[in-house]
């Protein structure tokens, strides 16, 4: 018989693949900030990649229906015939694509579609460029698919984007991708038209290289600037880029749970494998609310935007006006990403010495109640992430907390 005591001698054995992946660098702020709250400190929260703002009404009217009519049962692993038709339809309609429904995969948000990509394609040592800052989740989602991050910084002064000679020197023949995120999670940086012929150009020259492009912020966009994708920019890597894509953001839609992609048939089916042995089809009820949401009108979205591009010029103005810090404008997305170099080195009036990023945010949760993600998080300090998808008000007052908190630093 098997006792408590003899199974804890056991212990658990993990496998070697955890080694691998990190748990997130910012789970001490959040620990930080719950406890803080605890104590009743009003926290203002700017960390979250979350719209404030509510799934449109008739997405949700689309899901009701969905209910109401027994669409409650599995469906196609990899998306109803429907929901891929709607698919191919924005394709088509939004970015100049043309995809057949057999190259149209749907998944559990666009995360499980990356994960599905990458798991189908990485043998072990594969190598997957990543541009930093990038999104926390792409290094460790290569790692446990036993591939190998190859992170390239890409700095302030390249706007945060990867640049074609940066691109050809990070090339090795174990290349099997490349990401790129456009608008981009942390930076808001969108790449434009010219400058992803560019990297197109050097991708040409490498036939081993796929593209693996998240377009999950396309719709949030500011001051008129124009999304383009790399399959629509060089027709030539249409066969080799898996175009990425999902209502989460657009559509504040993050717990639904649907995200997509176009791509080649032989991934596209590999993809569906992994799925049907692993969760199956996404929610049905969801599918149906994302066939309303990407069939269905986009006016709300420019209210939207027009509110979220206020915040970005408000968080904007004011970062750039407290001394030691300094923003780049955000083409899209809902976060903004300033530098904090001009505080490294300054003293807290306890004494401690501000050394890194982390130590930066950690000041603002402790002096400011303001959270924050610290640059490190995505692979480029020192700098921090600020996500504007929070109520005006709070935003106005997180910024004056800040501002009041870096003025006491010596
Ligand atoms: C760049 C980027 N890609 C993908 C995702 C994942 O989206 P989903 O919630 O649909 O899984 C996120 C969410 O934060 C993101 O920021």
């Amino acid at each position: 018989m098997m006792h408590g005591t003899t199974a804890t001698a056991l212990g658990v054995r993990l496998a070697r693949r955890m080694s691998a992946v990190q748990p997130s660098p910012t789970i001490a702020i959040t620990q930080l900030a719950n406890e803080l709250r605890r104590q009743g400190k009003d926290v203002i929260g700017l960390s979250q990649g979350e719209p404030d703002f509510d799934t449109p009404n008739h997405v949700k009217a689309a899901a009701k229906a969905a209910i109401d009519a027994g669409q409650t049962k599995y469906t196609d692993v990899d998306g109803t015939p429907e929901l891929k038709r709607a698919i191919v339809a924005k394709f088509e309609r939004e970015n100049g694509l043309r995809y057949e429904p057999a190259q149209i995969s749907v998944g559990t948000g666009g995360k499980q579609v990356l994960y599905n990509a990458l798991c189908a394609t990485l043998d072990e040592g594969d190598e997957v460029i990543i541009p930093a800052p990038y999104w926390v989740s792409y290094p460790d989602m290569v790692r446990l698919a036993g591939g190998k991050p190859v992170t390239v910084a890409c700095g302030e002064a390249d706007d945060f984007k990867l640049t074609a000679e940066a691109l050809r020197s990070a090339i090795t023949p174990r290349t099997k991708w490349l990401v790129l995120n456009s608008p981009s999670n942390p930076t808001g940086a969108g790449y434009s038209a010219s400058e992803l012929r560019s990297l197109a150009d050097v991708l040409l020259d490498h036939p081993q290289v796929m593209v693996l492009t998240d377009d999950m912020y396309e719709h949030l966009r500011y001051d008129g600037w124009e999304f383009t994708t790399i399959a629509a920019v060089e027709p030539a890597l249409f066969d080799r880029v898996l175009t990425c894509n999902g209502v989460s953001k657009a559509y504040a839609m993050t717990g639904w749970r649907i995200g997509y992609a176009g791509g080649p048939t032989k991934l596209i089916k590999a993809m569906a494998t992994i799925q049907s042995q692993s969760t199956t089809n996404p929610s049905s009820v969801s599918q149906a609310a994302a066939i309303a949401a990407l069939s269905g009108p986009l006016d709300f979205l420019a209210e939207r935007n027009a509110v979220f591009q206020e915040r970005r010029d408000l968080g904007l103005k004011a970062f750039n006006s407290i001394e030691g810090l300094g923003c780049r404008k955000p083409d899209g997305a809902f976060y903004l990403f300033p530098s904090c170099a001009g505080m490294i080195g300054r003293r807290r009036a306890d004494g401690r010495v501000i050394e890194t990023d982390v130590d930066f945010a950690t000041f603002l949760l402790e002096e400011a109640n303001v959270a924050v993600v610290p640059g490190s998080a995505f692979g480029l300090a020192p700098f921090f992430r600020i996500s504007f998808a929070t109520a005006t008000e709070r935003l106005r007052l997180a910024c004056e907390r800040i501002a009041d908190a870096c003025g006491k630093l010596g």
